[in-house]
């Protein structure tokens, strides 16, 4: 069975359609792809949003941690995703420091990712801190996606990538950064790794969609990493990935046949290989002798 919708049915997603899908009723998908033939699968899958995630820092450029990554990685992937995708939103993620600094910077930075590299809104982390930000950047015309909960950027004032907003305390000042957040003008909100009724909570309170990873069923929508749900990062896989195939081993298996096939001589093969013909062969071989 295909899963794609046939061309005619099929429309571009804009933040409006995200709005509507939370309105009926409809869970949202997202996944993360960080280059061209990756962005063209999950398109053609029919997931509604692609994430160009400072993630990629991780299972793609093998750093300990998202902080390393800088806006011309990220804007080197967000370009390669946006050559391969045709209908999805695309979200680029604005890395460390990209929006910390100031407001004129972040509005500056979260402009290259429309301007430079073809990506129809921007994702960033924080709640009450970022406000300022977010309603520059939303007021320069740039959809904004917020980012609450484990927030990776903030990962060693945080102690460690943990799941957030246990306590009751913690818990409300999520809700209220939540709300801050909308009012500043996000079109949406990633929660990851809370607790799921605060989740379901906060997505009830709500208008913008929440899209949730490791944040329960009580979402809006769902966000997974490619690498995590195709089973490709062996490193580490956090308790709320689901892994759709093991294409890691997958891959282990292909390289290793092909490292035994070379040592036997078995690769390449008849099928594999081209041959003159007798005649032009022979030729050579008296033009030699
Ligand atoms: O960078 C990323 O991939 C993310 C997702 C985990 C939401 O921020």
């Amino acid at each position: 069975m295909s899963t794609q919708e046939p061309a005619a049915t099929r429309r571009q997603v804009t933040i409006r359609t995200l709005r509507q899908k939370k309105e009926k009723g409809q869970s949202i998908t997202m996944l993360t792809a960080y280059d061209y033939l990756t962005a063209r699968a999950v398109d053609q899958a029919g997931i509604d949003a692609i994430l160009v995630g400072d993630s990629l820092g991780m299972v793609m450029l093998g750093y300990e941690n998202t902080l390393p990554v800088t806006m011309d990685d990220m804007l080197h992937h967000c370009r390669a995703v946006a050559r391969g995708a045709q209908y999805a939103l695309l979200v680029g993620d604005m890395p460390f420091m990209s929006y910390q600094v100031s407001v004129e910077q972040a509005v500056g930075n979260a402009g290259r990712f429309l301007q430079e590299a073809g990506m129809d809104a921007i994702k960033l982390e924080g709640g009450r801190e970022r406000a300022d930000a977010v309603r520059a950047i939303v007021a320069a015309g740039i959809p904004v996606m917020g980012h609450l909960g484990l927030t990776p950027q903030s990962v060693h004032q945080l102690g460690g990538f943990s799941p957030q907003g246990r306590q009751a305390a913690a818990a409300r000042h999520l809700l209220e950064d939540a709300r801050i957040l909308e009012q500043a003008g996000c079109f949406s909100l990633v929660l990851e790794s809370v607790p799921a009724q605060l989740a379901e909570l906060v997505s009830r309170r709500l208008a913008m969609p929440t899209i949730g990873i490791g944040a329960g069923l009580g979402c809006d929508g769902q966000v997974l990493v490619t690498h995590d749900l195709l089973g490709l990062y062996d490193r580490f896989t956090p308790k709320f990935v689901k892994q759709y195939a093991r294409l890691h081993d997958e891959i282990l298996r292909a390289f290793a046949a092909f490292q035994e096939d070379v040592a036997a001589r078995a690769f390449p093969a008849p099928e594999h290989t081209v041959l003159m013909a007798d005649a032009e062969w022979q030729a050579l071989l008296q033009e030699l002798e």
